[in-house]
């Protein structure tokens, strides 16, 4: 008998169901704890007034993709600025971060390249390999020396990409950086530094972890994201002219794709402007998680290895995780349960993240909210 094609897709997703993995669209009720609103600007007046400022003059569309008519002055003139900001010779806007590491991973991944990542690397670095034709190498997390090993086995003179995060968005640990750019330098590899976490928190000013390292002249690529702590959204990858050419010319996701509003070009180089000038909120989301990891740890959580807002509650099985969610949500809090595979699996965790927009003593209730769950 022929099968009906919503019969197929509706089993699918019971099977889902049943291992509780089914997602579903919800609003967060009670006290967000899921969010990347890292800094608290996502409602900041002066950012979104500089939005609003632009939608007005400039429009609501940006008419097409950067090379197709898309490409109104404030690119280039934000471009500018931010490249200045951060040091590096040239800049580049993408619609976000997932497809700017879609682009560039697979820009840089021919048949020749060999691609170094972190087991705990980004799904959009893996699904930019995915569509590449590159040999892909995974080294242990957060470990240089295994990664060391991987660089040994390649040939002197192959291209070797190395792509890693500035903070790894689900255990929230800092990336040993200096050690992956004394080893590009050694085996002439290419260094990729995806500061999606890091940046608007680490670093002089906001400026991420390669700053915070001096690292300026070793890291050859790096990208910002402008979604989590500046608030808005897009991303911006920095590097020299000769690789944002190279970018240009071969990432399918740049050249295919229209490019982001003139509104929320304005708005991501407002939320810049903030973010450093308001150091107060790096401060305070730092300190305010420190203390809130001191105590879920003292409580007997484990945390992993975490140093950052981004503070992991790991839990094990799915079914403990999702209990432990629903007795927050009982609480009065939202917390997001992070399930395999975007973790590995036995890992199954809440993954709290802290914004200088929550009040300190809420971030102590929620401490001692978890501390009475029942492990
Ligand atoms: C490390 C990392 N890179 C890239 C991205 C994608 O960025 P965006 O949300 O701007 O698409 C994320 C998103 O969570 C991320 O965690």
């Amino acid at each position: 008998m022929q099968q009906n094609f919503e019969n197929i897709i509706a089993s699918k997703l019971a099977e889902k169901r049943k291992n509780g993995m089914f997602r579903f669209l919800s609003q967060p009720k009670g006290l967000d704890f899921s969010n990347n609103d890292y800094l608290g600007l996502a409602n900041h007046f002066e950012i979104a007034k500089a939005a609003a400022d632009a939608y007005i003059k400039l429009g609501a569309g940006s008419k097409g993709s950067r090379l197709l008519g898309g490409n109104h002055k404030i690119f280039e003139e934000t471009e500018s600025w931010l490249a200045k900001w951060k040091g590096t010779e040239a800049a580049l806007i993408f619609n976000n971060g997932y497809n700017a590491n879609l682009g560039i991973i697979s820009a840089f991944c021919d048949s020749k390249t060999h691609l170094f990542c972190d087991r705990l690397s980004h799904t959009s670095i893996l699904d930019g390999y995915a569509m590449s034709s590159g040999k892909l190498h995974r080294f242990k997390h957060n470990d240089p020396a295994d990664l060391e090993k991987a660089l040994q086995k390649v040939k002197e003179d192959e291209f070797k990409l190395i792509a890693v995060e500035a903070i790894y968005s689900m255990d929230g640990d800092i990336a040993p950086l200096k050690e992956y750019a004394e080893l590009a330098e050694k085996y002439g590899a290419m260094l990729y530094v995806d500061e999606a976490h890091s940046d608007g928190i680490l670093g002089p000013g906001g400026k991420g972890l390669i700053a915070e390292l001096d690292l300026e002249a070793k890291v050859h690529l790096s990208l910002t994201t402008f979604g989590k702590a500046y608030g808005t959204m897009g991303a911006c990858i920095f590097g020299s002219k000769l690789l944002i050419d190279y970018i240009i010319n071969n990432a399918r996701s740049f050249i295919y794709s229209t490019a982001i509003s003139p509104g929320t070009v304005a708005a991501i180089q407002k939320a810049v402007e903030v973010s450093a000038r308001d150091s107060f909120r790096r401060e305070s989301v730092l300190r305010v998680s420190a203390d809130f990891r001191q105590r879920v740890r003292e409580a007997g959580f484990n945390c992993l290895q975490s140093e950052t807002q981004i503070v992991p509650i790991v839990l094990g099985t799915i079914d403990k995780a999702l209990k432990c969610r629903d007795f927050l949500a009982e609480n009065g809090f939202h917390a997001a349960c992070i399930r395999p595979p975007t973790v590995p699996n036995g890992t199954a965790r809440l993954r709290i993240n802290i914004s200088a927009a929550h009040k300190e003593e809420d971030v102590k209730r929620l401490a001692e909210t978890l501390a009475r769950w029942d492990k």
